[in-house]
């Protein structure tokens, strides 16, 4: 079972790995041959642990691992990238399902070094490992086909590396990548994404998922059969290259809503997306009492993503507070029995959603809302907004209610 490191691969030293919760409180102090990365511990840490956890016991800390179980799960990358913002300085090593592909990034997140079975060794052997520019890539022999020449990134964009990717149907996807320092964006706005793949990239209008203060970026996507991006962006796999266009831009933003006592986020679909980066920004608790998240989808598979976010935004140690007792999710299904089914339209005409929730109905002296899906569906739920006595909003002229597609690639 060889270590790979920059200079080759090296063998594997015995180390007592312990978890995370044996080590003490607080670290040694340092002193003289205290240091950091000198520490007494070497540690396993999950690759869903928050490091904030670590701050103040890395002195006690000379080499962290974390796992990478599986191909497609890249959330170890931004782990070891945030030990190392929060002043980490001691061994990282990565272990698992890192390709030779992803190991360049790798050491750019702060890894010092991936531990590697002896299968893979021998499916990948130390001569993979080193930078080879003109070779084909792991991912474009999976992919049958070769290498694509090499682009430059257009001036105006940003080319940032995929982290994770988690696919929820044959349709839903969603990745993360890294947020390039400069990037400022407001919660619920869009961005153009596109692939380095022609000297004049394909773009296509993407929600960021992620609240403003999220360090990286997150993308919720629908697959479209022969789409002319997200046939090709469905494949990325963590260490990829995704383009994004330096400005965002978009209308479900905080600043054009008035005030009220409860915002209501309609979605269909992907539409989902802005709301995921809302319901996760503490501004918006700030801003309204009440949050009610609505999602309608064909099958309970594709609500999978909403209920995941919520039960992130609840855990969240920045909004969790406020979205534990203020956030409420109402999921529906159309075409698969569950608990719920209907369209959102449906269920607010009837007023099932307010019964089943408590809440009364629509009303422009309390209530705001943001939606978010196709053009029909946005039609549709727009005129039981106005019905109500909602009137549409914009950044320059905030009202009740405001709308924006959910793009499609
Ligand atoms: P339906 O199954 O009745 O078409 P899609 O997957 O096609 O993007 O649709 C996402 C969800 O949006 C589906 O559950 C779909 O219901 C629903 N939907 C489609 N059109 C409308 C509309 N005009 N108003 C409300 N919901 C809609």
């Amino acid at each position: 079972m060889p270590l790979v490191t920059p200079r080759g691969f090296a063998p594997i030293e015995p180390v007592d790995f312990v978890p995370l919760d044996t080590l003490p409180a607080v670290g040694p102090r340092v002193g003289p041959g205290v240091g950091p990365g000198v520490g007494p511990a070497a540690v396993d840490l999950p690759n869903d642990a928050d490091p904030r956890a670590l701050a103040g016991r890395f002195d006690a800390i000379r080499l962290i691992r974390i796992p990478f179980p599986k191909a497609d799960d890249g959330r170890g990358f931004s782990l070891a990238r945030r030990l190392r913002d929060l002043g980490y300085r001691g061994r990282l090593r990565a272990q698992g399902h890192v390709i030779s592909d992803q190991f360049r990034y790798a050491l750019d997140c702060g890894f010092d070094e991936v531990e590697i079975d002896d299968g893979h060794a021998q499916r990948q052997p130390e001569a993979h490992w080193r930078s080879d520019a003109g070779r084909r890539s792991y991912r474009d022999k999976l992919r049958g086909r070769a290498a694509p020449a090499a682009f430059p990134a257009p001036a105006d964009t940003h080319a940032e590396t995929v982290t994770e990717v988690t696919h929820y149907t044959d349709r839903l996807f969603r990745f993360r990548m890294t947020r390039p320092a400069t990037f400022r964006f407001r919660s619920g706005e869009f961005v153009m994404i596109g692939l380095p793949d022609a000297k004049k990239p394909l773009f296509r209008a993407y929600s960021i998922a992620s609240p403003a203060w999220d360090d990286g970026l997150e993308f919720f996507s629908i697959k479209v059969p022969g789409g002319p991006l997200t046939e090709r962006l469905q494949r990325i796999r963590p260490g990829d290259t995704v383009l994004m266009k330096k400005k965002a831009t978009g209308t479900l933003v905080n600043d054009a809503l008035t005030p009220g006592q409860r915002l209501y986020l309609f979605a269909t679909g992907t539409g989902i997306a802005p709301f995921a980066s809302l319901v996760r920004d503490p501004e918006t608790y700030e801003k309204f009492g009440q949050v009610v998240l609505v999602h309608t989808c064909r099958t309970t598979a594709e609500l999978q993503y909403g209920v995941e976010l919520v039960a992130a935004a609840k855990a969240d140690p920045l909004v969790g507070d406020e979205a534990g007792t203020r956030l409420l999710h109402y999921a529906t299904t159309t075409r698969e029995a569950s608990p719920r089914m209907g369209r959102i339209t449906a269920r607010v005409e009837s007023g099932a959603l307010f019964r089943d929730l408590g809440l009364p109905r629509l009303d422009p002296v309390t209530d705001r809302a943001m939606i978010c899906g196709s053009i029909a569906m946005i039609k549709d739920v727009k005129a039981l907004c106005e019905a109500a006595g909602l009137t549409e909003g914009a950044n320059n002229r905030p009202a009740e209610f405001v709308v924006e597609r959910a793009f499609v690639g």
